[in-house]
């Protein structure tokens, strides 16, 4: 289903089973298609060779050690960043230590919010230009990393930047003191936005930081440092160590490491929280997720189907608050699995850079690995795999968009987290027994609602186990408003005013 060598000729994993009856339900005509309309890559300009941004500068790696950083859309290297080890990390950490001694920590908060507001529009201003880095690095379509992911950049900058000189209001009556040096870990999905989810509070609240993007996608960040230095944040307030996990631990366990945060995976948030047990650090750990999706029968279908697309589809599933789990009401669920598998028939998979793409490139060779063995795990447990037709470039990683159907709460491809565009879809008949299946997971992110009744979707929110609940929409973010899991989805709160804390030593 992801070889290189399939055309749009290539089967589909299953037929299309929809009843001839729901067919005439079907609103979408597939037989045009959209020209090409790749954005251009000619004003990009990136480096062969990255350094270590340590200190306001690019330095080498002590080791002198590097990697490829490749476009997952070709299979090409983009460009070598270098490998931070214990040294560098240190040297990093050392850096912001001494800013947060120096003119960091003696500039007015006015003044730092000022910096932080130039920060903010100057990623406005190269917005173009970070959008198509984050494609070309991430495999992401344009039209996310254009419209969302950038915007949202900004938006956090400007938001946090207006905190600053404002943390008495925050707080009332209590004296906020900034922590330390954050030593900050993120992911692949949403490269640059995590960077600005952590960034920003941090930053806004008078801390230093060590940041440590993830390996598949480091190139937006090494960009927003030249943004960093032109905006005038001073040396060693902000450093960037590149590398791989073990670059990640170092940051975690250097001593002079005041507060850990964490965007990744659940496995690895608990190898952090083992590590950090016993210590004064202060972390915070946004997880995995297994979201669920509800749809009633009372429900508007066909914006039901636009967001179940939208919550699981775009990105790639690439999103750790995905509703990859859907559950649709018994009385309506022939109905809907028709126009999603309509709708989906018409999502166009492949170049990144293309506006009409839908679905970009999965990520690594390693998550497309993982996401075709969960296609197998389902088929194994006896679920029907369901994929439409359309056709993926021939070389570098994609995933067909996915359905599995008549699935089971005891399911694997119901209980893990799996990280691609793939949608386990189960049925219920009353409002308990949704909420229950909903619920039946180890994680609690997220999760939505769709219902003609509003009382029905409050009263579903309050009793889902999940930090943010959408109703009849999915995957809105705002930086005004908290983000954070329950469960095994993470510990602490980012976003908003509840995002300042984790940043603060709060005393009278
Ligand atoms: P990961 O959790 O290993 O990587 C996230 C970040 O943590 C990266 O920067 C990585 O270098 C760093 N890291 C890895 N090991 C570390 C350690 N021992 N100490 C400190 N930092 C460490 O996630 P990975 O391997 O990229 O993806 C695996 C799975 O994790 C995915 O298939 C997906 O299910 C899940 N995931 C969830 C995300 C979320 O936002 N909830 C984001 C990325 C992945
Ligand atoms: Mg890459």
């Amino acid at each position: 289903m992801t070889t290189p060598d399939e055309t749009s000729e290539s089967t589909p994993e299953t037929a299309d089973t929809t009843p001839t009856s729901d067919k005439r339900e079907l609103r979408f005509d597939t037989s045009w298609s959209y020209a090409p309309a790749p954005e251009s890559t000619d004003h990009i300009r990136l480096e062969s060779t990255y350094g270590l941004f340590i200190d306001g500068e690019m330095v080498e790696p002590a080791s002198g050690e590097r990697f490829s950083t490749i476009n997952p859309a070709r299979d090409e290297k983009l460009a070598d960043v270098s490998m931070a080890g214990a040294a560098d990390v240190d040297r990093a950490v050392q850096a912001a230590r001494q800013a947060l001694e120096g003119p960091w920590g003696q500039m007015s908060d006015a003044e730092r919010g000022k910096i932080l507001f130039r920060v903010a529009r100057m990623i406005q201003e190269r917005a173009r230009e970070l959008a198509i880095i984050e494609s070309l690095d991430g495999g992401k379509p344009i039209r996310e990393s254009r419209d969302i992911d950038i915007p949202l950049v900004a938006a956090h900058f400007f938001y946090y930047a207006g905190w600053a000189d404002k943390l008495e209001f925050a707080f009332p009556g209590r004296h906020a003191r900034p922590l330390g040096v954050a030593g900050q870990i993120i992911p692949w999905n949403f490269p640059l936005l995590m960077a600005a989810w952590k960034l920003a509070p941090a930053l806004a609240t008078g801390n230093t930081v060590v940041l440590k993007p993830a390996e598949t996608t480091p190139l937006t960040a090494l960009k927003l440092a030249e943004i960093l230095q032109d905006a005038g944040v001073p040396p060693g307030v902000v450093n960037i160590v590149t590398g791989a996990g073990e670059t990640g631990a170092e940051l975690v366990q250097h001593p002079l490491v005041d507060k850990v945060a964490f965007t990744g995976s659940t496995e690895v948030g608990k190898i952090i929280q083992r590590a950090l047990a016993g210590t004064s650090k202060r972390f915070t750990l946004e997880l995995g997720g297994k979201a669920a999706n509800i749809v009633f029968e009372d429900a508007a279908i066909d914006q039901a189907v636009e967001g179940i697309v939208n919550g699981i589809f775009f990105n790639q599933g690439h999103v750790c608050c995905a509703g990859s789990r859907l559950f649709v009401q018994e009385s309506v669920a022939d109905l809907l699995v028709a126009k999603l598998k309509d709708r989906m028939a018409t999502l166009i998979v492949g170049d990144p850079l293309d506006k009409n793409t839908d679905i970009g490139a999965i990520n690594s060779s390693d998550q497309l690995e993982k996401i075709e063995s969960y296609l197998e795990i389902g088929k194994s447990e006896g679920v029907e795999v369901y994929q439409p037709s359309c056709s993926v470039p021939d070389s570098g990683f994609w995933c067909r968009p996915t359905l599995f159907l008549g699935c089971a709460q005891s399911h694997r491809v119901v209980q893990e987290e799996i990280f691609g565009p793939v949608l386990a879809v189960q049925t219920f008949r009353t409002v308990d027994e949704a909420i229950k299946k909903a619920n039946n997971t180890p994680y609690g992110l997220s999760g939505g609602v769709w219902t003609d009744k509003g009382a029905k979707a409050f009263r579903i929110s309050d009793k889902l186990r999940a930090g943010v609940v959408w109703a009849n929409t999915y995957n809105k973010f705002d930086p005004s408003s908290p983000f954070g899991g329950y469960k095994e989805s993470g510990v602490g709160r980012e976003g908003g005013l509840h995002g300042l804390s984790p940043y603060l030593e709060l005393s009278a």
